[in-house]
């Protein structure tokens, strides 16, 4: 089942989300298969739950339309959950990314290019790995979800200040999108 995708202007995009136990959630295959749903209708390469309305630690990344420029993304496609970065090294990298809540805005973002990652898969097996290159840069734009945080706040006053025009359209529902969104300044009946 696809879900919408809460769009910029919901303050569930900004809380930081809290761990999860699996006896909380019983349902979690079937929340992680809806999102995987929700994910490749909107041709998006990662989605956190906050961005679905659930706001537990929770992502799901599948990095194979990269797999052209990266061999080493071929099939990757990984469920985090109560991930927490441990450690990111090397020297910042920019890249142009976008986010299914932010549609229509793409902007360079400087991250380090090493992770460390804890996290749990969806068989709830643990696991501490270390991740690069676009591999990492996804599940760093992912776990700023579950952290309360979005790509724009890395940007400078002056990109931050140019693109706010856009970012109120946004969360008021003004913006061409083909998939199916929650816009948090709209009201219902509209
Ligand atoms: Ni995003």
């Amino acid at each position: 089942m696809k879900l919408p995708i809460v769009a910029y202007g919901d303050p569930i995009l900004r809380k930081k989300a809290p761990a999860i136990e699996p006896e909380e959630y019983p349902h979690l295959a079937a929340l992680i298969e809806n999102m995987y749903e929700t994910m490749y209708a909107a041709r998006g390469i990662g989605l956190a739950a906050p961005q679905v309305g659930f706001s537990i630690r929770l992502f799901i990344v599948d990095a194979s339309p990269f797999e052209d420029e990266d061999p080493e993304l071929k099939g990757f496609k990984k469920v985090f959950i109560n991930a927490a970065v441990l450690e990111e090294t090397g020297e910042e990298w920019a890249f142009n990314e976008g986010c299914l809540s932010i549609p229509d805005i793409r902007e360079d973002v400087y991250r380090g290019p090493v992770i460390r990652l804890s996290y749990y898969d969806e068989d709830w097996k643990h696991h501490e790995e270390t991740f690069s290159g676009m591999v990492a840069r996804i599940i760093q734009h992912e776990y700023d979800h579950i952290e309360g945080k979005l790509f724009i706040d890395k940007l400078s006053p002056l990109r931050k200040r140019l693109i706010q025009k856009k970012l109120n359209d946004i969360s008021r529902g003004i913006v061409d999108v083909d998939y199916k969104m929650k816009f948090p300044a709209v009201k219902k009946g509209r």
